[in-house]
């Protein structure tokens, strides 16, 4: 297929995105809001988002850091299983999503969930479903951590099938284990960052450590690289693209205990663009994964926008306010060259 020079994306959605707060999120967020139509929005922060008043009033604060963009914040609660039905009525409006963490998995999910034992669960999520609140999963366990995400998949699958209207979503999936469990329930959908679908635990381990491609989960095998691929590159009906932006300053990253998160969002439609091309994957899939699927599943509809990317090469930049990027001071195949507001 002979490839055109530019691509246009319409109404771009990150369906999984760290804004932060305070000083970063306003060094950060317009590199996501500039391209994007909107973003799901995460809730880990110190401490972890979990009222009415929390979510309303972070909204408030990423309204304010993106100025003029045109960007809809979806915001998130953080999972907590005391909350109940007149809580979750409530709070319905303010949000499209909850994420639940597995406590202590990743950054900032200490007040997370432990056990999921299914009755402990049951009041909150059975709300959830008859709310039709979607609910986003971090999907590991505490083992061995090249196998958390694969040992995990039992638990998606022990909720999917106890809440069979909970619209479950596996969150940055990594293994081929996850992309299998998407055809066993209907109810279990999938985000995938961008950087998965590029690295291996070889890019970040298997030389030089690379911190800035360290995150949670850690990428893994070449064969699961291929199977989200495969599930990116046909535009499966079920997985959305969600980057997974993590910012954490330069000093944390470039340190011992070296925070885990990698910086996407300034490149992340350009690599996406770049990953379609050189798969020769048609251009509606790569709409489908980057906006479509996502409107379907959620039931959003994000404000209107195209970006324009052309094949002219890129040198991403060093660093975003204090933060370095996947590929920093690298050329990448694909540029922004306009975006219009409709
Ligand atoms: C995320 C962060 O830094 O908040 N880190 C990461 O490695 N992905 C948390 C998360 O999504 O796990
Ligand atoms: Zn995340």
């Amino acid at each position: 297929m002979l490839y055109p020079d530019t691509i246009t994306l319409t109404n771009p959605l990150d369906m999984h995105l760290h804004l932060r707060d305070g000083e970063m999120l306003h060094h950060i967020a317009r590199e996501s809001a500039k391209s994007f139509s909107g973003a799901i929005i995460m809730p880990n922060l110190v401490p972890p988002v979990t009222s009415k008043e929390e979510v309303q009033a972070y909204r408030k604060r990423i309204v304010e850091a993106i100025g003029d963009e045109t960007f809809t914040p979806y915001m998130t609660l953080f999972f907590k299983p005391t909350y109940d039905k007149t809580f979750l009525e409530s709070v319905k409006n303010d949000i499209a999503a909850i994420k639940l963490y597995p406590a202590g998995i990743t950054t900032n999910s200490e007040g997370g969930v432990s056990g999921f034992d299914i009755e402990e669960l049951r009041p909150a999520l059975e709300a959830m479903e008859e709310l039709d609140i979607p609910l986003c999963i971090h999907g590991e366990t505490n083992g061995f951590v090249m196998d958390r995400e694969a040992e995990f998949v039992p638990i998606y699958e022990k909720l999917a099938a106890a809440f069979p209207k909970l619209k479950i979503i596996m969150e940055h999936i990594t293994t081929k284990e996850s992309v299998a469990a998407l055809e066993r329930f209907e109810n279990l959908y999938a985000t995938i960052t961008v950087h998965h679908l590029y690295i291996t635990l070889d890019d970040v381990a298997g030389g030089m450590l690379n911190p800035h491609l360290f995150c949670k989960p850690i990428a893994k095998r070449p064969e699961d690289r291929e199977a989200l691929l495969k599930a990116a590159l046909e535009a499966h009906p079920k997985v959305m693209f969600g980057s997974d932006s993590a910012p954490h300053p330069r000093h944390a990253k470039e340190s011992c205990g070296c925070a885990a998160g990698v910086f996407t969002a300034p490149v992340a439609l350009q690599l996406l663009a770049q990953l379609f091309e050189h798969h020769g994957a048609p251009l509606e899939h790569l709409q489908q994964f980057v906006s479509g699927t996502a409107q379907k599943i959620y039931g959003i509809t994000p404000p209107s926008k195209n970006v324009i990317l052309e094949k002219k090469p890129y040198t991403v930049k060093e660093t975003y306010g204090g933060v370095v990027p996947m590929y920093a001071g690298e050329t990448i195949d694909f540029s922004i060259r306009e975006i219009q507001h409709g």
